[in-house]
């Protein structure tokens, strides 16, 4: 299993973090977001559909209809679960009305589509509240279809560090 944990320091962070995460996906992948009210899920996903050439401002929480569907650089299923009480009430709706295995799927409070899943490549996005401005990712994949995404993520988050390292160092 991989895992990495990003500091999100303030919404242009937050917003940077999501584009360089939509470079490296491919069509199939499942993200499921995970994370309390507030804590970052939509602000990510809205930058991560504009990232995949969605526009941003479509891109709205579907907590009604569950699933909202943007045309982009591949299709973007955009999903909400915010509002169910048990899993039953997905019954009506078949594997195909949620995923898409042309596109990129995103989930929100994702607890009753794990039913739906087996073999995909899913990565789990968990977001919690540090303070105001400022959120905590961490990212966990047992699929190595995410390999690639997790070094660059790596690479830039390191490299980040170490200028930020010689910053204080050098007293800037
Ligand atoms: N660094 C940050 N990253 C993301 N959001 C931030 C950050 N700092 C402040 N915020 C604010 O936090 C709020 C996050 O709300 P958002 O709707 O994205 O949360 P959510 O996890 O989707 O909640 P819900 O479960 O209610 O849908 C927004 O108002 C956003 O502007
Ligand atoms: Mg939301």
């Amino acid at each position: 299993m991989r895992k990495l944990i990003l500091d999100l320091s303030s919404l242009e962070n937050t917003d940077a973090v999501a584009r360089k995460l939509a470079a490296n996906l491919f069509p199939g992948a499942i993200l499921l977001f995970w994370g309390s009210m507030g804590a970052g899920k939509t602000t990510f996903a809205k930058s991560l559909c504009a990232g995949l050439g969605v526009l941003p401002e479509i891109v709205t929480s579907p907590t009604y209809t569950l699933v909202n569907i943007y045309p982009g650089d591949w299709p973007v299923f955009h999903v909400d679960l915010y509002r169910l009480n048990a899993p039953e009430e997905l019954d009506d709706f078949d594997r195909e009305d949620l995923i898409t295995d042309e596109g990129v799927t995103l989930v929100e409070w994702p607890q009753f589509l794990l039913n739906y899943l087996s073999d995909e490549p899913v990565l789990n996005l968990g977001f919690e509240t540090v303070s105001e401005h400022q959120r905590r990712l961490s990212l966990e994949s047992e699929s190595g279809d995410f390999d690639i995404l997790f070094k660059t993520l790596e690479q830039e988050n390191s490299s980040l560090h170490k200028t930020a390292n010689s910053l204080s160092r050098s007293g800037a």
